[in-house]
């Protein structure tokens, strides 16, 4: 019946990981697929929302009626997620690596044969959720994903006040969740903590775009 629930509002979405750069063909990563953001971006847009997604570096084809915006790096992700507000809902699904090498070389790091190796310092990522979080331009409503393969939801309450987030969907990935189809979330708001069932990540898709669908029109009344 809710096909159109989502009906003129701005919805962004963060999906994949972030390739942060050592030297033009060398780079940090994580084994983040986008499949979670990706399908939450698909069912936003079902839902009749505009959606913006920014997505890391991923071979994932772009949902219908999504407007997408390719990136590499956490710091180009920063930009394109400010250039995306003002948004009504936020959606920071992104696996953004924490920290990036701290200085990137211009030409490919030679190995000399003389077996000593390159340093690699590393400079802390800008955390694109806590800074969404203190904007203001602010979304009404802040979802961030907790990743996590111990202590779930323990780990997801204390992100959701640190991060200034509203409702935080804590997943386990102590299995083989990321690259997978399923996924099994645990719901965090202010209110408490739902346990949602295993289910495929098009169905966490669905279930979340409901629960944001209706707290919309809650706001509204
Ligand atoms: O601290 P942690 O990386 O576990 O937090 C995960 C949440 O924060 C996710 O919503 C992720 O998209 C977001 N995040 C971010 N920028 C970072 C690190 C995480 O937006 N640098």
């Amino acid at each position: 019946e809710n096909h159109r629930s989502l009906h003129g509002r701005h919805v962004l979405v963060t999906a994949g990981p972030t390739h942060e750069p050592i030297d033009p063909v060398r780079y940090i990563a994580n084994r983040s697929s986008g499949k979670q953001g990706f399908a939450i971006a698909a069912a936003a847009a079902a839902a009749g929302a505009r959606v913006t997604l920014v997505a890391g570096p991923v071979h994932l084809e772009t949902p219908p009626g999504v407007d997408r915006y390719d990136v590499e790096s956490a710091r180009e992700m920063l930009d394109a997620v400010n250039g995306a507000l003002p948004a009504d809902v936020a959606i920071m699904v992104a696996a953004v690596a924490d920290w990036r090498a701290a200085d990137t070389a211009g030409q490919k790091i030679k190995k000399d044969g003389s077996g000593e190796v390159p340093p690699l310092s590393l400079a802390e990522n800008p955390d694109i959720l806590k800074s969404v979080a203190a904007s203001p331009a602010r979304p009404h409503l802040l979802i961030g994903f907790a990743a996590e393969t111990h202590d779930v939801v323990a780990h997801a309450q204390a992100k959701r006040t640190r991060k200034g987030a509203d409702w935080i969907v804590a997943n386990d990935v102590s299995g083989d969740v990321m690259g997978g189809d399923a996924n099994t979330v645990h719901l965090v708001t202010a209110s408490g903590v739902e346990d949602w069932q295993p289910m495929p990540k098009g169905e966490v898709a669905h279930a979340l775009v409901e629960r944001i669908a209706s707290h919309c029109m809650k706001e509204e009344r």
